[in-house]
């Protein structure tokens, strides 16, 4: 994305799950607006090859480690983004997914707790360490990644999932009531299936032909096309959205 927004030059902007997919297109995409980007992810080379993408085209980014379910971790974590960039701008909480397709039947309770941990759990301690840090800011901002899985009801998704992206909005929207008054504002983008390079080596061409039927378009999006609403939702032109869900999702669900 060319760089349309200039106020988000020299911003620093933490982002979580930014080794690959959706976190670091939009890891990327932050660093084309010249902000100053922390590439958080418990795969710290996926982290530091994404960094060295930015650097390569002169951006400025750092790669942080982080476990997204570990409160020591979270909290080290934007203790290191204070100190090298300098303070926090924006939080965009991207790390979660799930491991496979299941009913609540079989689904044995570790992994329920294992997907609620990695996606509310992970969203709830990032942004605790984060909001006494985006009350200094004075354009704070939170971007959750939560999923068309929060927002409709499908069967092909995990209920484990499908409730803790629920539970995203929800926090979401409790932390835009709650913070909004120091000026910080909490929106939310809800992708559908996407064509991250994870997900066209899990599905096959007849597999994703059957989704996008199903969509208006008639086609899947880029990640890069949740990137760029992700970036506008920390732009001044976003300054007066608050605890909005930003349906990313080609008119598939209209709420
Ligand atoms: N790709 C899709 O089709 C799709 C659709 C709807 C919503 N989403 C949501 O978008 C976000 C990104 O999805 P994606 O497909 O790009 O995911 P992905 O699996 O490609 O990437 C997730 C990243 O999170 C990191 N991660 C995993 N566990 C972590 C932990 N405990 N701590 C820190 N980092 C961890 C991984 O290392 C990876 O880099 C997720 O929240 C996902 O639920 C994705």
């Amino acid at each position: 994305m060319a760089a349309v927004y200039p106020e988000l030059s020299g911003r620093v902007v933490a982002v979580t799950g930014a080794a690959q997919g959706i976190g670091a297109c939009i890891a990327r995409a932050f660093a084309q607006q010249g902000a100053r980007v922390a590439a958080l992810d418990i795969d710290q080379a996926g982290a530091a090859e994404v960094v060295r993408e930015i650097s390569a085209t002169g951006g400025k980014a750092i790669a942080v480690a982080l476990d997204v379910t570990d409160e020591t971790s979270v909290q080290g974590a934007i203790a290191r983004t204070l100190s090298e960039l300098g303070g926090l701008d924006v939080l965009v909480t991207s790390a979660g997914g799930y491991g496979r397709l299941a009913n609540v039947e079989d689904m044995p309770v570790e992994e329920w707790d294992r997907t609620v941990a990695l996606n509310l759990r992970g969203t709830f301690l990032c942004c605790k360490a984060a909001i006494p840090h985006l009350k200094k800011s004075g354009a704070g901002r939170i971007i959750t990644i939560s999923s068309i899985s929060g927002r409709t009801i499908s069967s092909s998704t995990s209920p484990a999932y499908a409730a803790s992206k629920a539970g995203v909005i929800q926090l979401t929207r409790f932390l835009a009531y709650t913070l909004g008054e120091h000026g910080i504002t909490c929106n939310s983008v809800a992708p559908i299936t996407t064509l991250t390079p994870r997900v066209k080596a899990l599905r096959t061409p007849q597999n994703i032909a059957q989704i996008s039927a199903q969509v208006p378009m008639k086609r899947l999006p880029d990640p890069d096309e949740h990137a760029s609403v992700v970036v506008f939702l920390a732009s001044d032109g976003a300054s007066y959205l608050n605890g909005m869900v930003m349906d990313t999702n080609g008119g598939k669900v209209m709420m």
